[in-house]
């Protein structure tokens, strides 16, 4: 071989491998994400925040709404499998009974980041790590202000309605958990329906109509998990011919732009902030798990608590 056409060889044989190397640097993220349905105003923005970031990022989002049922979670991890994914994400409808499928990710070395809800698993390492909330806090917020609240009538005893989030859920559990958590031994706060109204406005309307069935106007306060579960008890409270946020104390927790404006209005009382604004940490961290960073068990949310007096001034502000 000449001097020239060994050059010649090399120079392709670089140009080849530059080609092949710039190809797999290219080569874009894969996120198979399970989301738990579109229950609320909350859940919708959490879908957007995800779907945005993903874009942003260019990474490659394969997007699964589980209808709030398990089992379509289920279903769609183990086809996030099959399709091997880089990474799986996911927010659990509920805590329990995924060791299973969590045991077949692993199998197939795909790491899984859960985000939003918790999941109650016998061996921690089926998972890499956990974005959201604290929840039990946000229970413990949503208590502390009505402690705050009921001094104001201190020869009183409230009688508190609680309209809980999706049975067998972390924010359902981790959020009653919190509120009894502050109200035990306070003798001025009492607990006398609780019943769930699965995050839904349409449930959260129907239900608060059987508490006021059953109870009338014993009723003082209502806790409602999510700010979605308020606002159609509001609708229910005022058509029962009572005045929501004077009548009945609404306590609700997430912050999105629907409470603000019940607030607004002077319907609702409080809400405890919960972001569903998740998207950008979410891909940051799965590049960190591909690129083999360590990344801490757990990523806890910065949040507030908004009552009434602050809303029309915060309300430009809110971005959900
Ligand atoms: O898991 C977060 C909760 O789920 C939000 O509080 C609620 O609105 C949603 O449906």
């Amino acid at each position: 071989m000449t001097c020239n056409r060994r050059t010649v060889l090399a120079a392709a044989l670089v140009a080849a491998f530059t080609l092949n190397t710039s190809a797999f640097a290219a080569k874009p993220l894969v996120i198979g994400f399970s989301q738990v349905g579109a229950e609320s105003e909350w859940r919708t923005a959490n879908t957007v925040s995800i779907k945005d970031a993903a874009k942003k990022e260019g990474i490659t989002l394969k997007f699964a709404d589980a209808q709030q049922k398990q089992e379509n979670q289920v279903k769609a991890i183990r086809s996030f499998i099959a399709q091997r994914v880089d990474v799986i994400a996911f927010s659990p409808v509920v805590e329990s009974g995924w060791d299973t499928v969590l045991r077949e990710a692993k199998a197939a070395k795909i790491p899984v980041i859960l985000t939003d809800r918790a999941v109650n698993v016998s061996d921690p390492s089926l998972y890499v790590t956990f974005i959201g909330s604290d929840f039990v806090e946000e229970g413990r917020r949503a208590a502390r202000w009505l402690v705050e609240r009921a001094k104001k009538t201190p020869d009183t005893v409230l009688n508190i309605v609680e309209l809980q989030g999706t049975v067998g859920s972390a924010p359902a559990l981790d959020r009653k958990k919190g509120f009894e958590e502050i109200i035990a031994g306070n003798p001025k706060l009492k607990v006398i329906r609780s019943q769930t109204g699965d995050f839904t406005r349409a449930k959260g309307k129907e239900v608060m109509e059987a508490f006021l069935k059953a109870e009338g106007k014993k009723i003082n306060v209502l806790y409602a998990h999510n700010d979605d579960m308020a606002i159609g008890a509001i609708q229910a409270i005022e058509e029962a011919g009572l005045k929501p946020g004077k009548d009945i104390i609404v306590i609700s927790i997430d912050g999105v732009k629907g409470a603000f404006e019940a607030m607004i209005a002077g319907k609702l009382n409080v809400t405890v902030e919960c972001s569903p604004l998740l998207g950008p940490q979410l891909m940051q961290i799965a590049r960190d798990v591909v690129a083999n960073k360590p990344v801490p068990k757990r990523f806890t949310t910065q949040e507030g608590v908004f009552p009434a007096e602050v809303a029309a001034k915060e309300f430009p502000n809110r971005k959900y």
